[in-house]
């Protein structure tokens, strides 16, 4: 407790805080990232101060040229941030006054930090949500191109991780397409959740100043003008919208990482990481590890506590601003930041590994995976499914007993079973035949597949133009 500094309150105050204090309630190393939208979002008050008399042209022209040199300096990194200052909104209104003088002081007319860090936070939540969306549709990118590119591969699908029915390795990996699918959609409800203007709210009751909240809203490109000024300064439910989002897709990340994971194991062998995308053991020379696919779902573990920590923030709050709302951004940019990053680790590994199709089908054919298409067989001769389930459940049996396939045993050994199996049973063991009877619509078989495939497209273009018609020119 030594030094003390100049505060922007430091009329009311006869002694001001000390070194510990101002780290302890500081925010700017974290919130430093939306200086953008701090400088956007002042640039569009003042102008609106200057349009409806509040402050004079000459003014608004002065603090326009500051925050403009001052967007320079901070993107070209000769920005001298200083720990006096505790946010990103008095550095740079801090900055605004060191360079334009009297009329800097005249920006925060009309306005407080609780309405204003409002403002930047939905800016940068519209901004983001259409970034990590652009990220999701370049994961659905690369599976798609994967599945693409191995039309006739069969692999056995599992339930209870033990092989249940063979299925297209393109139907597999479409299925995480659709999550994606609904992660973008996600995204799309937290943009607009974000999409209402909070300025002009002031410290929580509104402003005796005549200002024009409507300007400021369209300058900024904001859908709405937030109703409700306590509500507008207190309202955090678009970051939890956003970090939800953000889990729910790290989720579906990590339910994919698994995957690769076991498939790149000896166990499996159905991929093969490529190099760039493994690393080796630094005592086991045979090691290959998928180290990113596993950290990407490690990483899900602490996006999930992003948004454990969020909700108890809010949680019991009074109306309108509390500091403790200041914790909301590590939580939030965190999310975000692990998102982002694993969507480019998920599509590197995935657009990159090697697939070995005649490991699948041998994992298919070792697996009595036609099991139910034999019951199924067995039913269309009249046979009642439990009965038929029987029989197929004591060949089976057999089979593992002296350690065949399904595909080792010959149309006699079957009537031995059951009289009631037909010549054409045979053909029905086969995966392929398995696979191409599964032609309901949304399942396995090419053609349901292929349909799938054009369904998948088709919401992909119509999700990338929706990033497209959002994004700043
Ligand atoms: N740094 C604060 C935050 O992130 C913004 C300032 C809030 N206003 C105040 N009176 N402390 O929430």
């Amino acid at each position: 407790m030594d030094e003390e500094y100049d505060k922007a309150w430091s009329g009311r105050f006869d002694r001001l805080a000390d070194r510990f204090t101002d780290e302890f309630g500081a925010s700017l190393p974290v919130d430093r990232r939306m200086w953008e939208e701090d400088i956007r979002g002042s640039i569009a008050h003042a102008r609106m101060l200057a349009q409806t008399g509040v402050i004079s042209g000459e003014d608004a022209a002065r603090i326009e040229e500051g925050l403009s040199a001052i967007y320079r300096d901070i993107r070209d990194g000769s920005f001298e941030f200083s720990n006096a200052d505790e946010d990103i909104h008095m550095a740079i209104e801090r900055a605004l006054v060191d360079r334009v003088g009297p009329a800097g002081g005249r920006l925060h007319t009309a306005r407080s930090r609780n309405d204003q860090v409002a403002l930047d936070t939905r800016m940068y939540v519209k901004r983001t949500a259409l970034e990590l969306a652009a990220g999701a549709n370049g994961l659905r990118t690369a599976l798609l191109a994967v599945a693409d590119a191995h039309p006739g591969a069969i692999m056995p699908g599992y339930t209870h991780l033990q092989r249940a029915q063979p299925v297209l390795f393109a139907h597999h990996l479409l299925a995480y397409t659709w999550m994606l699918a609904r992660d973008v959609r996600r995204l799309r409800f937290a943009h607009d959740s974000a999409d209402s203007m909070p300025l002009g709210s002031a410290a929580l009751a509104g402003t005796p100043f005549p200002i024009d909240r409507g300007l400021v809203a369209e300058r900024l490109g904001f859908g709405s003008v937030a109703e409700n000024s306590m509500d507008a300064v207190s309202d955090r439910d678009f970051l939890v919208d956003l970090t939800y989002a953000c889990t729910v897709a790290m989720v579906h990340l990590s339910r994919l990482c698994e995957e690769l994971v076991l498939w790149s194991s000896q166990e499996f062998a159905f991929v093969v990481m490529d190099d760039a995308w493994a690393t080796g053991s630094s005592i086991m020379p045979q090691k290959k590890n998928p180290d990113f696919a596993e950290l990407v779902r490690g990483k899900t573990g602490r996006v999930v506590g992003d948004l454990t920590a969020l909700l108890v923030m809010l949680k019991g709050l009074p109306l309108a601003y509390n500091k403790d709302m200041q914790e909301d951004k590590p939580a939030v940019f965190d999310a975000v930041d692990t998102l982002a990053d694993s969507f480019v680790a998920v599509a590197g590994m995935v657009g990159t590994m090697r697939v070995d199709e005649g490991r699948m089908r041998a994992a298919v054919r070792g697996g009595f995976m036609a099991a139910t298409d034999l019951a199924d067989h067995l039913v269309g001769q009249g046979v009642p499914f439990r009965d038929a389930h029987e029989v197929i459940g004591r060949i089976v049996l057999a089979c593992e007993a002296d350690g065949r396939a399904l595909e080792d045993v010959s149309l006699d050994e079957l009537r031995g079973f059951s009289p009631e199996f037909g010549e054409d049973v045979l053909a029905v063991i086969s995966a392929d035949a398995a696979v191409s009877r599964r032609s309901s619509r949304g399942g396995s078989s090419p053609d349901a597949v292929s349909d799938q495939f054009g369904v998948a497209r088709g919401r992909l273009e119509a999700d990338r133009e929706w990033v497209a018609s959002r994004s700043p020119e």
